[in-house]
């Protein structure tokens, strides 16, 4: 196992900024997977979304998460929808721990209040799709932190308890 810590969780929860600072606390490196794949193919994930079709991002994701060494401790925030697919989970799991930040609706409306630019956070569908991604995310984490009443502050200093 490479030691890393890798955050899940809804798109909003948090997993971008909690992930930087928590990275800046054990002095480790920080990825962000959504980050890398828009570097890697210069293209931003809402353009991916409506020129080629979600298949395409996922395909794209994949590749990515499969080619993350771990040689290093890290922490890998991980887009949001990444642990669909099984083969991404069994190798972010080869990596280190998985943990989960769960945020209800509320939080996740009021985190990304005002930011467009996620093609899958349509308010009609929140609600189901969050249902169905909080099933998948507690079945593969290896801890879940419910950050509703937390800061990112807060947040972190709970992750360096149990990291
Ligand atoms: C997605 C979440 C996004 C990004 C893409 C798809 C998802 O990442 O990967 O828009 O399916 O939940 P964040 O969780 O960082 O917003």
């Amino acid at each position: 196992m490479a030691g890393c810590i890798i955050l899940i969780g809804f798109m909003g929860a948090g997993k971008s900024t909690v992930g930087k600072l928590l990275a800046e606390s054990l002095k480790y490196d920080f990825i962000d997977t959504d980050v890398e794949i828009e570097k890697k193919h210069n293209m931003r994930i809402s353009d991916m979304f409506s020129k080629y079709g979600e298949a395409y991002f996922r395909k794209l994701e994949k590749e990515y998460i499969n080619s993350i060494l771990g040689d290093t401790p890290i922490v890998i925030s991980c887009g949001g929808g990444s642990v669909i697919d099984a083969d991404n989970v069994n190798k972010l799991k080869s990596l280190g721990k998985i943990i989960y930040l769960r945020a209800n609706e509320d939080t996740i409306l009021t985190r990304t209040a005002g930011n467009n630019d996620r093609p899958l956070l349509v308010r009609e569908n929140l609600s189901r799709l969050l249902a169905v991604r909080d099933e998948i995310y507690s079945n593969c984490c290896d801890e879940c932190i419910d950050t509703d009443e937390y800061n990112t502050k807060k947040t972190v200093e709970i992750l360096m308890r149990i990291v």
